[in-house]
């Protein structure tokens, strides 16, 4: 028997597609996979980052697709105008929320103390999440990235122990919405690195890399890395182009040798 290996493509579609076309991605995403797909599909965690107000209709139209919030509040309810909190997105079935993504870092001034609280909202009501880490260009130029990631993962898992529930994802900021993912060497090196600390720290969980993930990294970035997939910004909006991406995301993980054949559907 062959050890197959769970593998995380996750799509974040942040602030973009129409709710029509958020229905055509996931109808596609039913319909249109290739045969790996449909073979391994219990491997294959399939995760979709959608806008709070696509949630509960596409849940109810997915079955191979995990609907994740793109965000939650550090709240859990009150008077607090506009939130969206835990309690909401579970009452919807909302199957898991991304946690820390450096644009809600970056844009909102989230700090590592509030993504803290949300992360000890997903343990206290079991909610699937994945956390985002990664430094930033400075902070790579000066060598200090592997300190910022450990500070942002210490931070965000103070008082955190359902390590089950946790995804972590590594996202260079620097290579976020770029058009230019890291180098795989560099990739091969940061995932070892946070793999490492987490099993000694902490627990073994996945790990994805995601910033400017097209169909080569999601390939090479996973192959032979121990990384379990990638989360995807600009390329998961296409469906076509998105369902390739989880074909080779399980064929990177799975150290697959690729082939044609795997695309057929
Ligand atoms: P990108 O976004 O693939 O467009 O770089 C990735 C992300 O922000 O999660």
């Amino acid at each position: 028997m062959i050890d197959i290996k769970l593998s995380i493509p996750a799509a974040n579609w942040k602030a973009n597609l129409t709710f029509e076309q958020a229905v055509n991605w996931i109808n596609y995403m039913e319909t249109n996979v290739s045969r790996i797909i449909i073979d391994y599909q219990e491997y294959i965690k399939l995760i979709a980052g959608v806008p709070y107000v696509y949630i509960k209709p596409l849940k109810d139209i997915s079955k191979r697709v995990k609907i994740y919030a793109q965000n939650m509040s550090h709240v859990l309810k009150g008077a607090y105008t506009g939130e969206i909190t835990i309690i909401m997105l579970k009452s919807i079935g909302c199957d898991g929320v991304i946690l820390g993504h450096s644009e809600r870092r970056n844009i909102f001034n989230e700090t590592d103390e509030l993504i803290n609280k949300k992360v000890l909202l997903c343990q206290e009501h079991n909610m699937p999440f994945i956390l985002c880490v990664g430094e930033n260009l400075e902070q790579r130029r000066k060598g200090i990235a592997f300190e910022v990631i450990k500070n942002q993962i210490d931070l965000a898992l103070k008082g955190f122990n359902k390590f089950e529930l946790m995804v972590l994802a590594y996202e260079p900021v620097w290579a976020i919405g770029t058009g230019v993912p890291m180098e795989i060497s560099d990739i091969k090196e940061a995932a070892s690195f946070i793999i490492d600390y987490l099993r000694k720290n902490y627990k073994e969980v996945p790990v994805l890399y995601g910033g400017s993930v097209e169909e080569n990294t999601a390939y090479f970035a996973t192959f032979k890395t121990g990384l379990s997939g990638v989360l995807v910004g600009s390329k998961s909006l296409d469906p076509i182009e998105f369902e390739r991406i989880v074909t080779l995301t399980f064929s990177g993980v799975n150290n697959l040798q690729f082939d044609k054949e795997h695309f057929e559907t």
